[in-house]
């Protein structure tokens, strides 16, 4: 089966590099501009045309199911006076159902945790602290991808190879163009591998289509790099068994799970905001900033 129906974003993670607000908000819920972290996320799951969308959350994410309640559709979500009042709210409806991760145990074990949710068909999933902007979203540009190749695929883009450490990173060789992008296919995954050891400056990003094979994989996967079961060594070893291909996506990419991604993140939904983006514009000209 091509294409998927459900979308998984793990949102129980402790949101350290953000210190000291995640002490008391997740992550999840700071917002960037006007909506928190994490609809950016929903919204483009919704965009991409999925049923379901599954929230992994944890101790302390109160705030999550507040503003995503279980089994509600978007349109029931919030308590907003009327549909006028959320213009940007996406016209279909997805269901939402929340999964629970007690213990932050890693990316992978988070993902394993939706695995009675998902059932045995092919889904994406969605790391809400990587916003991607782009006329066509990065999980619809993975799905057209998807819907000619089959297979797992990654989203990746080059990183800087000081950055390469912060990274799940992809040996791949080239495939033809598709769309606008360029696809490859993998030949090894390593999670933060120091510089020297990188097979490239091919970085993950969060988005990701897999087949329902890597439950069972996940579930036999030893934790590693920083003592969690990473989704990357998973992959690894999908690779034994199944295709895996990396799209290098068209558009923006800001990591909003760090301080400076989040400001650039503020900043760049702010200028594509119409009824802000002549005034922020106004203002970051009167800064005058010295670029030396
Ligand atoms: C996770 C993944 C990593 C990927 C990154 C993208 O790392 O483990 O492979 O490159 O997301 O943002 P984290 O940011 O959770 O450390």
């Amino acid at each position: 089966m091509t294409g998927f129906r459900k979308v998984v974003i793990p949102a129980a993670g402790l949101g350290t590099r953000l210190l000291p607000v995640t002490k008391s908000v997740p992550k999840e819920m700071l917002p960037v501009v006007d909506r928190p972290m994490l609809q950016y996320a929903v919204d483009e799951a919704i965009e991409s045309g999925c049923d379901e969308i599954i929230l992994v959350t944890g101790p302390g994410k109160e705030a999550i199911s507040d503003y995503y309640p279980a089994d509600a559709t978007l349109e029931e979500r919030i308590r907003f006076p009327s549909k006028e009042s959320l213009p940007h709210m996406p016209s279909r409806a997805a269901r939402i159902s929340h999964v629970f991760q007690q213990d932050p145990m890693g990316l992978g074990h988070a993902i394993c945790q939706a695995r009675g949710s998902v059932g045995e068909e092919t889904f994406a999933v969605v790391l809400c602290d990587d916003i991607i902007l782009h006329k066509v979203s990065c999980l619809r540009q993975l799905k057209t991808v998807q819907e000619a190749h089959g297979g797992c695929i990654l989203a990746v883009m080059e990183v800087p190879r000081n950055q390469i450490p912060c990274y799940g990173i992809v040996a791949a060789e080239p495939l033809e163009d598709a769309e606008q992008g360029q696809l490859y296919r993998v030949l090894d995954l390593v999670e933060k591998p120091s510089v020297q050891d990188a097979p490239s400056d091919l970085a993950i990003v969060g988005r990701y289509l897999l087949t329902p094979s890597i439950f069972e994989i996940l579930d036999q996967t030893e934790p590693s790099a920083g003592g969690e079961v990473q989704l990357t060594d998973g992959l690894r070893e999908l690779l034994r068994e199944e295709p895996i291909y990396a799209y290098r996506f068209q558009g923006d990419r800001y990591d909003a799970g760090d301080k400076l991604g989040f400001l650039m993140a503020n900043l760049a939904v702010g200028l594509q905001r119409k009824e802000l983006s002549s005034s922020l514009r106004q203002h970051l000209a009167s800064l005058k900033i010295s670029l030396r």
